[in-house]
């Protein structure tokens, strides 16, 4: 467990949320992966839209698992392909009248973190992943023009990190870092 070391209290299931490598092998059953697909239907959404769509794989979904696998790039494969489930987050970027929706990219963001957030609370770890061939994924899921691949994700129970080689085991021990506040907080103004 990598606890958000906050300076400030939040709510423990942000504290909880963090992205490892290391998952252990068995695997999510459908009745969860819905109810963290339900908490990303319930995320707020321009015009309630819901522009967010996902295709996703267990492990022994073994042909589409594997395309999944294969779309991922060479830095995130040798862990991800452990994950118990790999999801292909997609934004649907037109509205229903064929104009483009500004916010399809905002709002599968904030579904994904409900999403997230949800699996956190089940007991599962998730680590989003933009390094993945997008054009491979259109084609591998014969995406729409209109749906945009934008982030994969492993989902699954955590593993052991010893089960990492490196790089992947280092940063698996990592300790977690963000910005202060004063970097991207400002009262009233932007300094000069
Ligand atoms: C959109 C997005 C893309 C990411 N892409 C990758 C990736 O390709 N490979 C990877 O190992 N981690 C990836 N990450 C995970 C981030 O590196 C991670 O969230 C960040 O370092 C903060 O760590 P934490 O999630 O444990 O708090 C991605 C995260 C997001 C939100």
């Amino acid at each position: 467990m990598k606890h958000a070391p906050t300076t400030y209290p939040v709510h423990d299931l942000i504290r909880k949320r963090w992205s490892p490598r290391a998952f252990a092998s068995y695997p999510v059953a459908p009745e969860t992966l819905n109810q963290v697909f339900e908490a990303a239907s319930w995320a707020a959404s321009a015009m309630n839209e819901q522009p967010w769509r996902y295709v996703y794989a267990h492990h022994a979904d073994t042909e589409a698992f594997q395309k999944m696998v294969d779309c991922l790039l060479p830095g995130n494969q040798p862990w991800a392909r452990h994950a118990p489930v790999l999801v292909l987050a997609l934004a649907k970027t037109d509205l229903g009248n064929g104009t483009p929706n500004g916010a399809a990219l905002h709002d599968l963001g904030m579904a994904n973190a409900n999403l997230m957030l949800e699996a956190t609370a089940l007991g599962l770890h998730g680590h989003f992943m933009g390094g993945f061939d997008r054009d491979k994924a259109r084609q591998a899921f014969q995406l729409p023009e209109n749906l945009q691949p934008v982030v994969m994700l492993a989902l699954g129970y955590l593993g052991e990190a010893e089960q990492l080689e490196e790089p992947f085991l280092s940063r698996e021990k990592a300790p977690r870092q963000r910005n202060p506040l004063a970097d991207f907080t400002f009262h009233t103004q932007l300094p000069s």
